[in-house]
C-alpha cells in the first residue's frame, strides 16, 4: 500500500515537472524560432561557458542563424551570420531598431532616457537627429574633429617626452586621451591626466562595467536578485555617480550659458531646449543620460580597441614594422598627422580594420527589441521580442574570413593595387537605424592616435622573469 502511495505521488511529480517545463517553453507564438531547452526558471544558461559568443554561434550550427533561447522568464531570439543580421537591421531595421527595458540599466536610468537605452518613439527619433547634426558641428565633422583631436594628441607626446624612460602601463593614458577627446566635444573641456576627480570617474566606469557583468544575468533571472544585494546596491550608487558627475557639468553650463556663444554640446542642448520649436523631450534628467551614453561609449570602446591594436603589433613584430615604415616613409617625424594622410597609408589602415574584425569588442552590439510583429528568415517574431546581435560571427565566419582566428590585415588590403578592401561583411559598428552614433569619431581617433604611437614610441615590450 505505502509502496503505491509513493509510486502515485512519484508519478505525480514527474507530471508536475513534466508540465511545468512545457509551459515553461511554451513559445509566445506559433511560427516561433526554434532552440534548445534549458532548465526550467533558469533557463539556456546552461549551455554557456565564456565566451559566450562562440558558444552562441556553436548553437546556431545546430538550430540556425535564427534561434530562440528561454534565459530566465524570457525568450530571447538570436541572431547570427551575416545575411540574418542584415535582413535584421538593414531590411528590417525600423521593425527592430527599439530598445528593450533592461533592468540593468533601469537601476541608474530608471526612465531609459539618453540614447543608447532609449524606445526608438517619435520624439526619440528627433532628439537623435538633433545630436547627429549638433555633433556633426562640434567635433563629429571632418574639420572640426581633426582640431580636437591633434589638440590632444598634443598634450600625450609631451606627456610621453615628461616621461621618457619611465615604465607606464599604457592602458591608462589611453583611456584618458580618448575620454578628453569627447569631453572636450560634450563638456567643452579637457581634464588634466592627474585630475583626481577625472581619473576617478574613468574608474567609475570600470567599475560599473564590471558590476553590470556580474549582474546581467539577473535582468531575467529576477528571484535571484535577493542573493545579491550588495552588487546591485554598488551598481546602481556606481551609475548614479557618473550621472551626478554629468550633472554637475550641466550646473556649471547653467551658470554660464550664453546664447550666442555655444561652446560645446552641453550649451548647444540647453539652447534647443529653451529654443521655441524644441521637440519635445528635452531636460535636464535626458541631457544627463545623453553625456553618460557619449561619455562611456565614447571612451570604453575606442580605448579597448586600441588597446588590442598595440597588444596585436606587439604579437606580429613584422606587421608593425610594415605600419611603421610606410608611416614613416609617408608623414616622416616632423610634424603630426593629418586626416588628408589616411589616403596615403592604406596597410595602416588595413591594419586598423582588421583589429576590429579581429577584435570585435562589441560582440554582441547592444540589445534590439521588435517594436512591432515581425518576421526573421521566415519566423514569426511578436513585438516586444528581445533581439540579440552576434556581430562577432559575422566577422569570424570562416566562409567569409578564411582562418578567421588569424591576424591578418591582408584580408583588407590589395597589394598590387596599394589600395584598402572593403567587405561587404564586415560591421563593428553595427547597421541601421540603431548604429553607433560616434563611428566617424572613432574611426579618426583610432587612426590619428595608433599613428601617433607608431610613429613615436614604436611598441616594444620588456619580458619579466
Ligand atoms: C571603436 C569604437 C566603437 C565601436 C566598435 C562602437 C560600436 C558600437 C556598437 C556595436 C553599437 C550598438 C549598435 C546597435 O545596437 O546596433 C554602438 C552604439 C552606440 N555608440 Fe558606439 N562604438 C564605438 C565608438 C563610439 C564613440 C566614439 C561614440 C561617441 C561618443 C559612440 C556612441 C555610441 C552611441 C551613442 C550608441 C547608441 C546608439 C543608439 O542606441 O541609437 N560609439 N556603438
Amino acid at each position: 500500500m505505502l509502496d503505491t502511495i509513493v509510486l502515485l505521488l512519484l508519478l505525480a511529480l514527474v507530471i508536475l515537472i513534466t508540465w511545468v517545463t512545457i509551459q515553461h517553453y511554451q513559445p509566445p507564438c506559433k511560427n516561433f524560432p526554434p532552440g534548445p531547452w534549458g532548465i526550467p526558471f533558469i533557463g539556456s544558461f546552461v549551455y554557456f561557458s565564456k565566451p559566450i559568443y562562440k558558444n552562441m554561434w556553436e548553437l546556431s550550427k545546430q538550430y540556425g542563424s535564427v534561434y530562440s533561447l528561454k534565459i530566465g522568464h524570457d525568450f530571447r531570439v538570436l541572431v547570427s551570420g551575416s545575411d540574418a543580421i542584415k535582413e535584421c537591421l538593414v531590411k528590417k531595421g525600423n521593425d527592430y531598431a527599439d530598445r528593450p527595458p533592461l533592468w540593468v540599466f533601469q537601476l541608474s536610468n530608471p526612465r531609459a532616457l539618453g540614447i543608447a537605452n532609449a524606445c526608438f518613439e517619435e520624439a526619440f527619433q528627433r532628439r537623435r537627429r538633433f545630436y547627429h547634426t549638433t555633433l556633426r558641428g562640434l567635433g563629429f565633422g571632418k574639420t572640426s574633429m581633426e582640431s580636437k583631436i591633434t589638440e590632444e594628441i598634443t598634450v600625450l607626446l609631451n606627456h610621453f617626452k615628461e616621461i621618457v624612460d619611465t615604465p607606464l602601463d599604457i592602458k591608462d593614458i589611453i583611456y584618458r586621451s580618448v575620454s578628453n577627446i569627447i569631453c572636450s566635444i560634450t563638456f567643452g573641456k579637457r581634464f588634466e591626466y592627474t585630475d583626481p576627480e577625472f581619473i576617478y570617474m574613468i574608474d567609475t566606469m570600470h567599475k560599473w562595467f564590471e558590476l553590470i557583468q556580474k549582474i546581467f544575468r539577473l535582468n531575467a533571472i529576477s528571484f535571484l536578485r535577493p542573493f545579491y544585494r550588495n552588487e546591485i546596491n554598488h551598481c546602481a550608487n556606481v551609475g548614479k555617480d557618473l550621472h551626478r558627475f554629468c550633472q554637475q557639468q550641466i550646473d556649471d553650463h547653467h551658470a554660464t550659458f550664453n546664447e550666442d556663444n555655444i561652446r560645446d554640446f552641453i550649451d548647444a542642448y540647453l539652447d534647443e531646449a529653451r529654443s521655441q520649436q524644441s521637440i519635445g523631450g528635452f531636460s535636464d534628467e535626458d541631457l544627463q543620460s545623453v553625456l553618460v551614453d557619449l561619455f562611456v561609449a565614447g571612451t570604453d570602446t575606442t580605448a579597448t580597441t586600441l588597446n588590442w591594436a598595440l597588444l596585436l603589433m606587439i604579437l606580429h613584430p613584422s606587421i608593425q614594422e610594415k605600419v611603421f615604415n610606410e608611416i614613416h616613409e609617408s608623414i616622416g617625424v616632423n610634424r603630426l598627422p593629418k586626416l588628408d594622410d589616411r589616403k596615403h597609408l592604406p596597410y595602416t589602415e588595413a591594419t586598423l580594420l582588421e583589429v576590429q574584425r579581429f577584435a570585435s569588442i562589441a560582440p554582441f552590439a547592444l540589445a534590439h527589441s521588435a517594436l512591432k510583429d515581425s518576421t526573421l528568415c521566415g519566423y514569426d517574431i511578436p513585438k516586444g521580442t528581445i533581439v540579440i546581435l552576434n556581430l562577432w560571427s559575422v566577422h569570424h565566419d570562416p566562409k567569409l574570413w578564411p582562418e578567421p582566428d588569424k591576424f591578418d590585415p591582408n584580408r583588407f588590403y590589395d597589394a598590387s593595387t596599394e589600395t584598402v578592401q572593403k567587405h561587404d561583411s564586415f560591421m563593428p559598428f553595427s547597421a541601421g537605424r540603431r548604429m553607433c552614433m560616434g563611428e566617424q569619431l572613432a574611426k579618426h581617433e583610432l587612426f590619428f592616435i595608433l599613428l601617433i604611437y607608431g610613429s613615436t614610441v614604436q611598441v616594444c615590450y620588456t619580458c619579466r622573469d
